[in-house]
């Protein structure tokens, strides 16, 4: 009997999955460059199953069942294209590679109509959860031909995480979909991210809450509608003291974070399909600001902190009932902040399933994250929930029922923070972008009409009138009389 699935590439995330497979019934063929990896892998969990022990690509090939099913977890980019063009020439027609790595979906794109015309299917997988989502139950987010996941979803949705029973994986899409939802799964994340952070600031900063403090708060914000496996392990993190000083690690950490490039991604495929991701945009910016350590340094000497600052935060939040308040404050700037991230990546999500023609479903995108990924809360129920009444879809989620009242209750807190943040001088880029992304949607005017009166002064780009059809001119270096062109 030929193996089920084979797996190559057995660094953590492909031996955690190939060993997910095996504690699930597939019997797995194992690859990896260095055999070593695929003997140890056989040494130290052979008895979780039936793994299949192969030195080549070549063997791995023949060792597995028709279709075959070989799943690369290799690095994205051109390793990904190395493996590719050597299993290649091994496999046959209706035979179905998978990767599931945190492949661009561009390149997913141009590999699955590679392959296809070699009569090969090839499947994006995005898979979220880290080393110990990807043995235990991660959350999967398939692309692809429908054909080939009649043949592999079943395995896949056997050893992804469940929610109520139900798997957190599910056909997203042709080609490149798979990977493009993980994509904008991982900006999400990254604005979750950013969120925490800058409510740890700030409760830090102008509310002098030290780390293990906020562990207990953000421990307590677990059991509100903010309910989320991120949430959950900032208390744990907060709470861990350094070995080496006794400080609160956070304090020992430097503050530069790092990021491999999804996060980018999706900002600048939200440019590219026309939607304002702002919120995730600014979260990848921070990153960067981070990153910068030494603009920061000399910035930080010439403008040392404490300038422009009208009063001290003491005074302003020093007692320990507004403290309260305060802390109450920012868990809903938190909350709405978040509301908005989520928003801007179901929006894109929409306008990049109408412009690469795969027919994403919105229902199911937010039921494989209530699970497994890293971005798992309870909020995305909630989402779900709102996209579940037929022919009743929000424009954007912030209209669904479900949410505009949350928005609303919200808002004042919202506005304070973002004040205090800009008073005081806490950077709160999300908080303030996130706001800043409701009040223009729902602004009754813009100022876009004076930004089209700029552009059509200096280089005749036209504009729309309120009052009638048409484009207009002004011919603003001769008489400024007004031309429909
Ligand atoms: C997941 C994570 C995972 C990985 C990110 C980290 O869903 O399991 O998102 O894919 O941890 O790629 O990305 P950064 O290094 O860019 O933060």
């Amino acid at each position: 009997m030929g193996a089920d699935i084979g797996v190559t590439g057995l660094a953590v995330m492909g031996a955690n999955l190939a060993r997910n497979l095996a504690r699930n019934g597939f019997r797995v063929a194992l690859h990896n460059r260095t055999v070593a990896k695929t003997d140890a892998l056989i040494n130290s969990y052979g008895s979780e199953g039936e793994f299949v022990r192969t030195e080549t690509l070549a063997e791995l090939v023949e060792s597995l069942e028709r279709p075959r099913r070989v799943l690369i977890m290799v690095k994205a980019g051109g390793p990904v294209d190395a493996v590719i063009d050597e299993l290649t020439p091994l496999l046959d027609a209706g035979d179905i590679i998978i990767d599931a790595g945190n492949s661009f979906y561009e390149e997913t794109r141009r590999r699955e109509a590679d392959l296809r015309q070699k009569g090969l299917h090839f499947v994006g997988v995005g898979v979220s959860g880290g080393e110990e989502g990807a043995l235990n139950g991660p959350s999967i987010m398939p692309g692809g031909s429908q054909e080939s996941y009649q043949s592999l979803g079943p395995m896949l949705e056997k050893i992804a995480a469940s929610y109520n029973g139900e798997p957190c994986c599910a056909w997203v899409g042709t080609d490149g979909a798979g990977h493009y939802v993980k994509m904008v799964h991982n900006g999400i994340e990254y604005a979750d991210m950013q969120v925490i952070g800058e409510a740890y600031d700030l409760m830090r900063s102008l509310a002098g809450i030290e780390p293990a403090q906020q562990a207990k708060v953000f421990r307590e914000w677990n059991t509100t509608d903010l309910a989320s496996y991120l949430i959950e392990i900032t208390s744990e993190v907060l709470e861990q003291e350094d070995e080496l000083t006794g400080r609160p690690l956070v304090d020992v950490i430097v503050d530069a974070a790092g990021q491999k490039g999804t996060g980018r991604w999706t900002a600048i495929s939200g440019l590219e399909v026309g939607s304002a991701v702002t919120t995730i945009a600014e979260s990848v910016f921070a990153r960067s600001i981070s990153s910068q350590r030494e603009l920061r340094k000399i910035t930080r000497d010439v403008f040392p902190a404490g300038v422009n600052q009208a009063v001290s935060a003491q005074e302003f939040y020093g007692t320990k009932e507004s403290q309260q308040d305060f802390v109450e404050d920012i868990r809903k700037a938190l909350y709405a902040s978040k509301l908005v991230s989520y928003a801007q990546g179901f929006d894109m999500l929409t306008a990049a399933g109408a412009e690469y023609g795969w027919s994403l479903d919105m229902r199911t995108i937010a039921s494989l994250w209530r699970a497994g990924c890293i971005i798992r809360a309870d909020l995305l129920d909630t989402i779900m929930r709102a996209y579940e009444t037929e022919g009743e879809t929000p424009a954007n989620l912030l209209l669904a029922p479900e949410f505009t009242e949350a928005i609303s209750e919200c808002l004042p807190a919202w506005r304070r923070v973002v004040a205090a943040a800009a008073t005081y001088g806490v950077p709160a880029p999300v908080f303030s972008s996130s706001l800043a992304y409701y009040d223009s949607l729902r602004a009754d005017r813009l100022p876009a009409a004076l930004t089209q009166g700029l552009r059509d002064y200096f280089g005749a780009h036209t504009y729309q009138r309120i009052d009638k059809p048409g484009t207009f001119h002004t011919r603003w270096s001769e008489d400024r009389t007004e031309t429909e062109v």
